[in-house]
């Protein structure tokens, strides 16, 4: 995955560049970063990428000419790479919100072309000659488009097969398809007890499937209380089985144990009882569906950065 920013501070890319997870995926050539600052398509000695607001008002507005330019010469570089067009996405408040979903679409991608505007914003007619999409990272204004476009970078590339060092982690992650896109579940580490607070009792049992169980209902305990529309969409998509169900209707106070199927009894047998011990939870993971995994295309070595 190739991503071009278009930035009057290309610096501030060097967190994704160089730290953390990305940083170690960006140095392994699993994605590639190029900046552009649109001052080096300026033509004026003080190289100049903004100017007053016609109709008046506060602020200045980011020109169209430098921005398109920096664009052409991301798309000619893209190309010559024997890339296709990639996407040119604004950073913007009144853009889509970004989400888990887009985060996916865009790592099963080849890239995208990401243009952080400053200022009161940038001139609509480079919007509206280039832009194909406006992304948001939520309902607040931000100084420039550089941290959203950073948010937007980390949630996609920690996505990118061989990213994350257990392989699995990122499908335990708060809205995975493989969490039936619900909230995930608290952790803990060491000490077992810490002032006073003891880690739940089932994660310290050993036994897996009380310890998935647990993680379940503490998910849908947690996205019923925060994020009910999340429960919603899973329900619909028929992502939470008949324990779920349950353990749902306990917490709201609606479960009625008489609507439960008899249990059939089983004939009886000479054979002598197997064990005495106490009866054991009943397997989650037996019951728990199992939703699609993510659409992840192969790795796309690309060296260059
Ligand atoms: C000060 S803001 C301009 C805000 C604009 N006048 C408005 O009210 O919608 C400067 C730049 O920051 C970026 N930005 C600000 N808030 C953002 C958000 N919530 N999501 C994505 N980008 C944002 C955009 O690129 C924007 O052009």
């Amino acid at each position: 995955m190739r991503i071009d920013v278009v930035t009057l501070f290309p610096d501030m890319f060097g967190v994704v560049r160089d730290l953390g997870v990305t940083g170690r995926a960006h140095a392994q050539g699993r994605w590639a970063l190029h900046a552009w600052n649109p001052r080096d398509f300026t033509h004026d000695v003080h190289r100049t990428v903004d100017d007053r607001p016609y109709g008046g008002g506060p602020g200045m507005v980011m020109m169209a000419a430098p921005l398109e330019a920096a664009v052409n010469a991301a798309q000619e570089a893209r190309a010559a790479q024997g890339l296709g067009r990639a996407p040119v996405a604004l950073l913007a408040p009144v853009g889509r919100r970004y989400d888990q979903t887009g985060a996916e679409t865009l790592a099963a991608s080849d890239g995208i072309i990401l243009i952080c505007g400053r200022y009161e914003g940038v001139d609509q007619r480079f919007i509206e000659r280039c832009v194909t999409h406006e992304i948001s990272l939520g309902d607040f204004v931000l100084s420039g488009g550089e941290i959203a476009a950073l948010a937007v970078i980390d949630a996609a590339v920690r996505l990118l097969p061989g990213v994350l060092n257990d392989g699995d982690s990122a499908l335990q992650d708060s809205f995975n398809d493989t969490l039936s896109g619900l909230l995930d579940s608290p952790h803990y580490t060491r000490p077992e007890v810490y002032e006073g607070q003891a880690v739940p009792a089932p994660l310290l049992s050993g036994h897996h499937a009380n310890i998935t169980r647990w993680r379940r209902e503490r998910s849908l305990e947690l996205t019923a209380t925060r994020r009910p529309e999340l429960l919603e969409s899973a329900r619909a998509k028929g992502w939470l089985n008949k324990a779920d169900e349950r353990y749902l209707a306990e917490l709201a106070g609606t479960y009625d144990p008489a609507s439960e199927p008899p249990k059939r009894r089983r004939k009886a047998s000479n054979k002598p009882a197997q064990s005495t011990q106490a009866p054991q939870a009943p397997s989650a993971e037996a019951t728990l569906p199992t939703p699609p995994q993510l659409p992840v295309p192969p790795a796309k070595p690309d060296a260059s950065s």
